[in-house]
């Protein structure tokens, strides 16, 4: 099958690259042309394991293309997936949906007649409504249809989570989509991957429910955590006790610095903000949102009463994950400018995040190895869960800081090590160890 893809970031272009290694041809679209013009070089614009060789295997095949010829594309596209940001709007807590809505617009001007339109971005519940009315104000002599499809895979995992999804979402009741949908997913469908054909409303808010409810579970742990330091309880110990019980599960119950990345805290936004429009509040929702913020800003308020102020902290880790060179609401955009305005000294490492021009991080200073910037630090700040930081050599780092703290917010370290090192070492929701 012959499918356009409009936007090629982190989900279209994993999207655009999996279709095309299960056969089917895919032009990828971005507006971007820098992007476009990169992958039409053979560079990869985002890191993603396993995405490049991906690329190469397809682009040799010839089932996968990047264009910045968007119109002549689309003049030609039967099967259109749109995957183009839905971020926070600049002035409200309401997903801004101008990308979404230009694309529907340019769709418009350059519709095939019995073209089906796969809306795969995040959007608030009503948008494939819009997106219909916008498409069919100029096209009402033809036949189309707007399916809603939303993408569930995580950065850092993506081509495993696109290739092995938990289920499938989709939401049409159109017959010919839902066949057309069936052929475009053959190969999840054939490894017998759930597959849910629901009404497009449904399968908005599927997404938006889903983020929200991960989003509650690590407020929730992280709640727990704090009351594990005031008592000397292990929050490690509490995941695994409650994650046992099945009606619960163990997944998304670790404690830490609170949830960033470009999906969970524009998500629990925009869901808020359907809640009022509907008149249907999402209380517990503003909760989570409210806490995830406080807690961001308690975390630096920790850093600086363990270190003192004008001292050096090093931090490894900036991006909201491992295994991801996305930086959108990290923690660490938030922790950093506030050590920064104490009079602190930071210095940075990061495996993969490049933009080292970050303007919250102005004044910091960026090194190329994590014991660069250990080395004279007072303190050492874990923020991201990089394999590498687990695999350090601690007595070294012990040695070349110059007092032996570290703190710990993703809790890769155990206790018994770090008590046998001699470290200060704080963690979330364990006990802290003194070396005083
Ligand atoms: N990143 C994730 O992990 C993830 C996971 C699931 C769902 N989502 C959702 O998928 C959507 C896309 O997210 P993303 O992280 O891939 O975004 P992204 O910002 O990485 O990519 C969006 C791309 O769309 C392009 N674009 C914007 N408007 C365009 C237009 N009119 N024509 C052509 N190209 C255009 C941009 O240049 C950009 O390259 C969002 O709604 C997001 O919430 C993201």
């Amino acid at each position: 099958m012959n499918i356009s893809i409009i936007g090629s970031g982190y989900v279209g272009l994993v999207t655009g690259v999996c279709l095309s290694d299960a056969g089917h041809t895919v032009m990828c679209l971005d507006k971007d042309k820098g992007k476009i013009a990169k992958l039409n070089n053979g560079e990869i614009p985002i890191f993603e394991p396993g995405l490049g060789s991906l690329i190469q295997k397809n682009i040799g095949k010839k089932n996968l293309f990047f264009s910045s010829e968007i119109k002549s594309s689309l003049k030609e596209s039967k099967v259109i997936f749109i995957a183009v940001g839905t971020p926070t709007s600049p002035d409200s807590d309401h997903a801004d949906l101008s990308q979404i809505y230009s694309c529907a617009e340019e769709i418009s001007n350059n519709l095939q007649d019995d073209c089906t339109i796969i809306i795969k971005s995040t959007v608030p519940v009503g948008t494939c409504d819009k997106v219909e009315e916008i498409i069919s104000s100029k096209n009402s002599n033809k036949n189309f249809d707007v399916v809603s499809n939303p993408e569930f895979l995580r950065e850092g995992s993506a081509i495993n989570d696109f290739e092995n999804p938990d289920r499938i979402i989709v939401g049409t009741t159109n017959k010919k989509s839902i066949d057309l949908i069936k052929d475009i997913y053959k190969r999840q469908i054939d490894k017998k991957y759930p597959i849910i054909f629901t009404s497009r409303k449904s399968s908005e808010l599927i997404k938006y429910a889903g983020n929200s409810m991960l989003a509650m579970r690590i407020i929730f742990i992280n709640e727990i955590a704090d009351l594990c330091e005031k008592v000397g309880a292990d929050v490690g110990d509490i995941a695994h006790g409650i994650g046992l019980d099945k009606r619960i599960g163990p997944h998304f119950l670790s404690a830490g610095p609170g949830f960033g990345g470009s999906c969970f805290p524009k998500d629990a936004r925009a869901l808020i903000e359907s809640g009022k429009e509907y008149k249907a509040p999402q209380n517990l929702l503003k909760a989570v949102v409210d806490g995830n913020e406080r807690r961001k800003s308690n975390l630096a308020d920790r850093i600086i009463n363990i270190v003192g102020a004008k001292k050096r902290v090093g931090i490894l880790g900036v991006t909201f994950k491992a295994n991801t060179d996305d930086m959108r609401e990290a923690p660490s955009l938030s922790i950093i400018p506030k050590l920064l305005d104490n009079g602190i000294s930071v210095s940075i490492y990061d495996p993969e995040a490049g933009q080292q021009e970050i303007e919250e991080f102005y004044g910091a200073e960026w090194k190329s190895d994590p014991y660069s910037v250990a080395e004279n630090s007072d303190c050492l700040v874990i923020l991201t869960e990089w394999d590498e930081f687990k695999e350090l050599d601690l007595k070294k780092i012990k040695d070349i800081m110059s007092q032996p703290i570290i703190v710990d917010f993703r809790n890769i370290f155990s206790l018994n090590k770090m008590k046998d090192l001699n470290f200060e070492y704080h963690s979330v929701g364990r006990c802290t160890i003194n070396t005083k």
